[in-house]
């Protein structure tokens, strides 16, 4: 899968955030509930220090809520964290971000001073939406292009907050590779940079394993196929997706099954559990070992 984000950019991006992260109290980072570890900014364990953070799990509503607990226990293990989930048109519940934020902040005696806030959020992950139901009117732009950069603003919240909305050009992780295969699966990664025809497969062979159930009973199929290929064409019978010559259109199916998984039809769904990414993040680095050792070796002869 090629995906490119432009080196000058997160070169600037990282700048921005390095120069800005000192000044502020709090920092709310916005994922998507799906998948808390691949939506998370790569930059912010990076350059927190000890700046606390608020994560929150939003699109609570597509997600697993059996596996969204295991990731807010998990994300809580880190010091100077706390997780929540949050949906959509949850004004009071939004708020409750801000009370939390007063919290977690109220030992440094900032209760009369304004309470400096970043807000950060790879693209789609529902960013915009939080910060007009924080101010209670349409402060920035909501949309599903991801990537779309923007100038930072200040925005006044209640109780003296202030919220510095970052631009918009933040990468997402990319690594392990499945990273990107999920962030795809959700659309945080725009289409034209990656081959959505492998996205659908990745997403159909994940379906199969993890929720065999939401499969059979949306594509009235029993017994479920093999894999994530019969999948694919067993759909296409269903729904009588067929090309020329009677062959499946199995684009057509790709972009059916990717935007029934992503609007909920098949019922909630969580891409990542803190158990599968910690696997692949070990396997990742004995890959990488391995190609270090093997490049040392080429060097030496
Ligand atoms: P961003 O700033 O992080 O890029 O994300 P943005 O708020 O633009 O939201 C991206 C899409 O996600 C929008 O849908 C938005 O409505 C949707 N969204 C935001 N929060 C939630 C949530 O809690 N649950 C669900 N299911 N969706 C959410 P869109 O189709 O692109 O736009 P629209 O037609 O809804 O305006």
């Amino acid at each position: 899968m090629a995906i490119n984000w432009f080196p000058g950019h997160m070169h600037k991006a990282r700048k921005e955030i390095k120069k800005v992260m000192p000044q502020m109290d709090l920092i709310i980072e916005v994922v998507d509930a799906r998948i808390p570890f691949s939506s998370e900014n790569p930059l912010v364990p990076a350059l927190r220090q000890d700046t606390p953070v608020i994560k929150v799990l939003n699109k609570r509503d597509l997600a697993d809520p059996g596996v969204t607990r295991l990731w807010l226990d998990h994300l809580e293990q880190e010091n100077g964290v706390r997780a929540i989930t949050l949906t959509h048109n949850q004004r009071a519940e939004a708020l409750d971000i801000l009370r939390l934020a007063r919290d977690m902040t109220a030992h440094r005696n900032l209760e009369r001073s304004a309470l400096r806030v970043m807000i950060l959020g790879i693209p789609n992950v529902g960013k915009s939406t939080l910060i007009n139901t924080l101010a209670g009117r349409p402060i920035a732009r909501t949309g599903n292009e991801p990537a779309v950069t923007r100038a930072q603003q200040i925005i006044k919240l209640p109780d003296n907050i202030l919220l510095y909305d970052t631009p918009g050009f933040l990468w997402p992780k990319l690594s392990p590779e499945s990273c990107g295969y999920r962030l795809a699966v959700t659309g945080a990664i725009r289409s034209a940079v990656l081959e959505f025809d492998d996205v659908a497969l990745f997403a159909a062979d994940y379906l199969l394993v993890t929720y065999p159930d939401a499969v059979r009973t949306r594509y009235n199929l029993d017994p479920l196929p093999a894999d994530g290929v019969a999948l694919m064409d067993a759909i296409a019978a269903r729904r009588n997706f067929y090309g020329r010559g009677g062959i499946p259109d199995l684009h057509k199916v790709a972009e059916v099954l990717l935007n029934e998984l992503r609007s909920g039809k098949l019922g909630p769904v969580s891409l990542e559990t803190p158990t599968l990414v910690a696997q692949e993040t070990r396997e990742e680095q004995a890959r990488k070992t391995e190609r270090d050792i093997q490049k040392a070796a080429r060097r030496r002869t």
